[in-house]
């Protein structure tokens, strides 16, 4: 695995790899790396024949008071893990590289950015759309992959790369999970141990929920309402949002069916946890 910092060392590693008639993989990542990361890389791996993994702690998707200047960051421990799961080349532009001085372009997907995420995080994904079309820019793969845990996310990358005519291939790795349950994230060192086990109850309401749907149920607000009960019922969670959305525009459903996403969020103490389920309702 190379490291490179710079866009000149980048583009030369890359063109010498396409040159050849390679196939580029992307993971973009804000590093302190965990199996969901590796899962991405290893799914990039299967559509690529080399992966570039960038790590960089976006500045632009936090908003003011939060977690930048705290975000976990292990670019020993990412590195080593990356090296390990088959990285060709590990990406670390500095903020500069990323933003060039005199930089004002900012990307605004307006569609799946809205509400949720969007609402709760005012500026989040106008940092996030800004960031990836800048690094799909920087490494031109053929193919990126995103995570299924930040749905909304994956959402507005599909309508970026659609709407921009990117021709970059976008696959989606499915949420890794703890033992118990959570979903793997970065920020889940935040939690407390009580907090870490109240969390799981993120899962076991969106368990039942998929449970509720393969059972019949087709009503989303009272999915939902069934859903915010079980969680309201764990005294340490704090329930930010719940619905049922269209997996591609990511607008709230009125009738269940076709690819919908169960996206929540909710506050354990000071960190805020998000989980979904996804299903094909037939
Ligand atoms: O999902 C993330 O880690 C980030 O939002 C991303 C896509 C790397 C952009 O900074």
């Amino acid at each position: 695995m190379i490291t490179v910092a710079a866009e000149r060392e980048l583009r030369h590693a890359v063109a010498k790899w396409r040159g050849r008639g390679e196939r580029i993989g992307f993971v973009p990542t804000m590093g302190a790396l965990h199996a969901g990361h590796l899962s991405l890389v290893e799914l990039a791996r299967k559509h690529a024949s080399r992966v570039v993994v960038s790590v960089f702690v976006n500045p632009t998707q936090f908003g003011p008071g939060e977690d930048f200047a705290r975000y976990p960051r292990d670019l020993e421990g990412d590195s080593a893990k990356l090296a390990a799961a088959g990285c060709d080349l590990l990406f670390l532009p500095e903020a500069d590289t990323i933003y060039p001085p005199g930089s004002t372009t900012r990307v605004r997907v307006e569609g799946p950015s809205r509400g949720f995420e969007g609402e709760c995080r005012p500026g989040h994904f106008e940092g996030v759309a800004t960031v990836v079309a800048a690094l799909f820019g920087l490494v031109r793969p053929d193919v990126a992959v995103f995570g299924e845990k930040d749905a909304q996310q994956l959402a507005l990358v599909r309508a970026l790369v659609r709407d921009l005519h990117l021709a970059i291939e976008i696959v989606a790795g499915p949420i890794v999970r703890e033992e118990d349950g959570l979903a793997m994230s970065s920020r889940n060192v935040y939690l407390g141990p009580q907090e870490r086990r109240a969390a799981t109850v993120l899962q076991r309401s969106l368990a039942a929920a998929r449970a509720a749907i393969e059972a019949g149920e087709r009503d989303p607000a009272r999915l939902v309402d069934r859903l915010a009960a079980q969680i309201a019922a764990e005294p340490l969670a704090h329930l930010e949002y719940a619905a049922v959305v269209a997996a591609d525009t990511f607008r709230p459903v009125e009738r269940i069916a076709g690819e919908v996403v169960i996206p929540v969020a909710a506050r354990f103490g000071s960190t805020r946890l998000l989980d979904n389920a996804r299903l094909r309702v037939d």
